[in-house]
Order: structure tokens, then C-alpha cells, then sequence
């Protein structure tokens, strides 16, 4: 970043919730493509249902990484796959919700190449540790004393936390991006402070689903109401998230949804 010029527009691309399979090929057989059609100088994916929509794996996320993502954000399956864990407390660009207990390893906050990420947990139906906006407070203070770009993944259910959130940080930071529910909402915005927001950027992965799930485990679940096994479904990949242009005092200029159709050999 510090050896771009000032004036030029940053590029940030945001990858939402890449589901399964599907969503893993998606981004291994199109996201360095992506990168530079879009002239990306930032990725964040996240990756938090990358393994069969439950958690991520070392391996995955070794992958993501390779394939072009350069911080990876999780949510509420980061302890969905066994034996994590330990890859967790040694990644510095694999973040788990920063306001999970302080006793669990990982971290919510880095810093890599200029750009500070954040990961946060919201508190309808979900259960973080601590308050997703006060922890969000020091967090982005911490933040700032390294750089003035600043992105948030608030991966939330209920849409009025993550809008509350993201004009609460209104001027504070360059965007707040919402994942979790895997429907992308069509509110891609830079609010009045300089904060892109987005509160949902939708999921990379099967759209010919139940967000991301066959349709009838999924339905079978409502139906019955009893344990059912989900699996991912295959058809309508798509590439969902959004693009955020910033400038070098890291505020955003710009917010556009993206929905990219992808082809995928499984
Ligand atoms: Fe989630």
C-alpha cells in the first residue's frame, strides 16, 4: 500500500461466506482471475462454512490463503470442525470473532499490508463472549495506532445490529461488512462519515439451496423438526461480496455489490 500514490484508488474486495465445496472451487478456479480483472489490492474472505457449511479446516484455509485471500474472517462455526484449533492460535491472517471469549486461541484483530482487519460476532441468536460494540471500540482503537484502513466483517443475523453497527463506526473505519445470512442485501452504501456498509454481502457458494444446503434436508428440518444432516448443494455458484474503493487516509469512496456466476469443475 505505502508504495502506491496517494490519489489512487484503493481496491478492496470482500469475498462473503464461502459455502462447501462448491464455494471453495469457486474461489480456487476464479478468485486470482477476479483479483486482477477487478484490480484488487485487498482481499478478505470469509470462510467460516468453507467446510461442508460447517467451520473451515488448516488445510482450507491454507488454500484460501494460497488462492488469494489475504486475511481470512470466521463466525459462529469457527469450532465447527475438530482439531482447528491449534492452527487457529498460530494463524496471523486467519481470524476468528474477535469477541469470543479471551480464554479461546486466535485473535479477532490483524494488520497485513497496511490494512486492518477486524471480525466480529453479533449478539441476536448468536453468542459471542462480549458486546460486539464495545469490543468494537477498542478494537478499532487498537487498529488505528497501526493504520487508518479498517475493515470490519460483522457476522450477524439480525440486520438492524449490523446497520446500528456500521453507523456507530460511521467515520471510524473503512467499511462495515456484514456476512452470516447468505442472502446479499442490496444496501452497498459509503455513509455520511466515509464508512462503506453493506449488511450482507451473501455467500460464495450454491444459490440453488437453502442458503447453501439441498433443499430437502433443509426442508425436512422445518418440516419435522427433527436433527437433520445438511448437505451442501452444488448448483448456481456464484462469487458474492462486495468491492470498497478507499483512499490512503482510509476512507471509502465507493461500495458496490458484487455477484459474480462462476462455472466450477467439482
Ligand atoms: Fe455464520
Amino acid at each position: 500500500m505505502s508504495e502506491q500514490p496517494q490519489s489512487r484508488a484503493h481496491r478492496l474486495l470482500f469475498v462473503a461466506d464461502v459455502f462447501g465445496a462448491p464455494g471453495r472451487r469457486a474461489i480456487e478456479q476464479h478468485l486470482p482471475r477476479l483479483r486482477d480483472e477487478l484490480a484488487i489490492d485487498f482481499c478478505v474472505v470469509n470462510g467460516e462454512n468453507a467446510a461442508a457449511g460447517r467451520g473451515i479446516t488448516a488445510k482450507i484455509a491454507d488454500r484460501l490463503l494460497a488462492c488469494g485471500a489475504d486475511v481470512i474472517t470466521l463466525g459462529n462455526w469457527t469450532w465447527g470442525q475438530q482439531g482447528f484449533a491449534p492452527y487457529l492460535s498460530g494463524a496471523e491472517r486467519v481470524l476468528r470473532p474477535a469477541n469470543l471469549s479471551p480464554r479461546t486461541p486466535g485473535r479477532g484483530l490483524t494488520v497485513h499490508e497496511g490494512v486492518a482487519v477486524i471480525n466480529l460476532l453479533g449478539m441476536f441468536s448468536l453468542t459471542p463472549f462480549e458486546n460486539a460494540f464495545i469490543a468494537a471500540d477498542r478494537l478499532v482503537e487498537e487498529a488505528q495506532r497501526s493504520t487508518p484502513v479498517v475493515v470490519v466483517d460483522f457476522h450477524a443475523e439480525a440486520t438492524s445490529e449490523k446497520v446500528a453497527l456500521a453507523r456507530y463506526l460511521d467515520g471510524r473505519v473503512t467499511a462495515v461488512l456484514g456476512t452470516h445470512t447468505h442472502v446479499q442485501t442490496n444496501d452497498a452504501r459509503v455513509l455520511a462519515g466515509g464508512t462503506a456498509a453493506l449488511t450482507d454481502a451473501g455467500m460464495t457458494g450454491p444459490h440453488d439451496s437453502v442458503i447453501g444446503s439441498e433443499d430437502h434436508g433443509a426442508i425436512r428440518r422445518f418440516t419435522t423438526g427433527m436433527p437433520t444432516r445438511l448437505e451442501p448443494a452444488t448448483q448456481d455458484v456464484r462469487i458474492e461480496g462486495a468491492l470498497v474503493e478507499y483512499d490512503g487516509g482510509g476512507r471509502a469512496t465507493s461500495c458496490e455489490l458484487v455477484r459474480v456466476p462462476v462455472d466450477i469443475e467439482l
